[in-house]
């Protein structure tokens, strides 16, 4: 439950009312877009941000917003003018130290420490920005209005606020909210439905690899994804993201599959680990990994394969930190766990893609080309694939393997 103060607010009554138009009167041109050169960011974008549009990019606290909106900020204002960057976090100093960090060289881009809403957009219109920063929605606030910074009513005002100063001013404007991944802030989840573009940085803290989502775009896809490195300079785009997800290990346990993220096929590593259980009770360990899942590939390894892991410890592990939670990492997983328990490595280039069924019968996946047009290009030999999910075996100069079991699939994989 959160408590909602409401507040009086005044509207002028409109002299008239709007007229209907015929929607083909409606005039049509293309949006201006700028392209911000982070090839990751624009194509979540859509080919970069449409102006005057608002953007909000959300994320875990510590994630690296502020580091991607000001390296976006000093590339923006190389080519576009100049930048306003209101923060509300920060002070100038902080700010100027992570510029340092990231090497920024613009003389273009001004900060503001100011949290009072309207005087944010007095500077805003006398500057006329190419692009307005606001870090964070939650400590900036409306006078006006009673309720703290940070509480719905206050996010809601001044979302609204922003999105007509946006379109009105034709200026491309960010808002950065910061988001737990229970949403427990209900601020920024209010916001979603007012502006035109969502963003989400997410990732795990203690690894590298950040992943941009677009949760909602009114001017492009929602299936694009962008995938970043937090380095000692600064975010940096990985241009082959499935380098990060797959080690160098030739260890027995360890099998390669592939996720799609959006349209994108990415490679990803699975690792088991089986030994005898210590206690009576055998523990069943999955990091990245559905654990329900993992009790049923444990089920059909014991009942359909033949292999036994009653009584079996089992940790399973998505290498990088990543999220596996495709049915197409079935089979993957299941051969993994056989390959720990079997002590015997899948050979290397091979990719194993599949979901596995209650019968022990492995099924087509959705964006198979794709995900083996993928594996083609890392250099991959192999794939052990679903029997008849490939229409044109042709159109692969790598061995693909099709099985309609999955031990078919451990015969030829660990024997
Ligand atoms: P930050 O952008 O402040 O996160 P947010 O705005 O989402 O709260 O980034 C926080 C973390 O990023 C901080 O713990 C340090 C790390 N970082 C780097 O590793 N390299 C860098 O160059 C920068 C600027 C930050
Ligand atoms: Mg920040």
């Amino acid at each position: 439950m959160v408590e909602e103060l409401i507040e009086e607010r005044k509207v002028a009554p409109k002299a008239r009312g709007s007229k209907p138009v015929s929607l083909h009167d409606v005039p049509f041109a293309a949006k201006d877009r700028v392209a911000v050169g982070i090839a990751e960011l624009d194509r979540v974008l859509g080919g970069g941000f449409v102006k005057g549009s608002l953007v909000l990019l959300g994320g875990d606290p510590g994630i690296g917003k502020s580091t991607l909106m000001l390296q976006i900020s000093e590339l923006m204002a190389r080519n576009d003018g100049r930048i306003l960057y209101a923060s509300g976090e920060e002070s100038p100093f902080q700010i100027r130290i992570r510029a340092e960090r990231l090497g920024s060289k613009s003389g273009n881009i001004d900060i503001l420490s100011e949290t009072e809403l309207d005087s944010i957009l007095e500077s805003a219109s006398e500057v006329r920005p190419g692009l307005l920063v606001i870090d964070s929605i939650q400590t900036i606030y409306k006078s006006s209005l009673t309720s703290a910074p940070g509480s719905v009513a206050q996010v809601r005002e001044c979302g609204g606020d922003l999105m007509r100063f946006a379109k009105e001013k034709e200026i491309t404007t960010v808002l950065i909210g910061h988001v737990t991944k229970f949403g427990v802030i209900a601020g920024p989840k209010t916001l979603e439905h007012i502006v035109d573009t969502v963003l989400y940085f997410e990732g795990e803290k203690t690894q590298q690899y950040r992943i941009l989502r677009a949760i909602k775009n009114r001017f492009g896809s929602t299936n694009e994804i962008g995938v970043f490195e937090m380095t000692e300079g600064g975010l940096r785009e990985v241009a082959n993201p499935s380098s990060l997800f797959i080690s160098d290990s030739t260890a027995s346990g360890s099998a390669i599959t592939s996720i799609m993220e959006g349209t994108r096929p990415l490679l990803v590593e699975v690792q088991a680990l089986t030994s005898p259980a210590s206690f009576n009770y055998p523990q069943r360990v999955a990091t990245g990994i559905d654990y329900k899942r993992l009790a049923m590939l444990l089920a059909v390894l014991e009942r359909r394969v033949g292999i036994g892991v009653y009584g079996m410890d089992c940790f399973v592990n998505a290498v990088g930190g990543i999220k596996v939670t495709e049915p197409a990492c079935d089979l993957g997983l299941i051969l993994a766990i056989a390959s720990s328990i079997r002590n015997k490595a899948i050979e290397k280039g091979t990719v194993v893609i599949g979901e596995v069924g209650l019968g022990g019968e492995v099924r087509p996946v959705f964006g198979i080309e794709s995900r083996l047009k993928e594996a083609e290009k890392l250099g991959f030999k192999t794939a052990i694939v679903p029997h008849k999910g490939i229409h044109d075996l042709a159109k692969f100069k790598m061995e693909i393997v099709e099985v309609s079991e999955v031990k078919e699939a451990v015969k030829l994989t660990l024997t």
